[in-house]
């Protein structure tokens, strides 16, 4: 059986709560949820799949320390292992929707890992996201329960089945 962590930043609580939403999903033990604020990037390596979740601050940026813990995790060679992405934004900040989760996959593509957990975003309403890799591709799972709190736990159980299989 595959080992799963989860490794999140959360300013106002809202990717934590989805953190702990996926750790059940996947039935990942609390032990295997990290804050990044207090976990060493090398502790990636210690996963099968890691899972990294960050909201989208300013001008589409990373949560803090999330930008601190991928700059870490830059470094690292995570070849056999593989990663997957999330993170939660308000779809009304349209140009720059949940781009975080982009900059993420983008920022950890030449670690080595393999990428998988593309997701769609259907059911928002945004202009552009540097989540987008592909026309109606994303690089991972985009949850904005500001806007759309009806769609969080569907999009989850799918995201969470799809990675199961990958
Ligand atoms: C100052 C500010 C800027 C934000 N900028 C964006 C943005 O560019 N794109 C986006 O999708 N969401 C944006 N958001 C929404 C947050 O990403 C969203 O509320 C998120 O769920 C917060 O996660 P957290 O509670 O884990 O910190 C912004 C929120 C604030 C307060």
């Amino acid at each position: 059986m595959k080992k799963y962590g989860i490794f999140y930043a959360s300013s106002t609580g809202r990717t934590a709560k989805a953190a702990e939403a996926i750790a059940a999903a996947l039935d990942i033990p609390a032990s295997d949820i990290h804050n990044v604020a207090d976990t060493a990037p090398s502790e990636l390596g210690s996963y099968d799949v890691a899972i990294l979740g960050s909201p989208t601050y300013a001008a589409g940026d990373m949560q803090p320390h999330m930008e601190d813990f991928i700059d870490g995790a830059q470094a690292l060679d995570l070849s056999g292992h593989k990663l997957a992405f999330f993170g939660t934004g308000d779809d009304t900040m349209s140009r720059t929707f949940c781009s975080a989760v982009g900059d993420m996959a983008k920022a950890l593509s030449h670690t080595g890992a393999v990428q998988i957990g593309e997701f769609d975003a259907r059911g928002y309403v945004f202009d552009d996201s540097e989540a987008e890799i592909a026309p109606g591709v994303y690089a991972g799972l985009l949850l904005d329960d500001i806007n759309h709190p009806e769609l969080t736990s569907g999009r989850i159980e799918a995201w969470a089945a799809k990675l199961r299989a990958e």
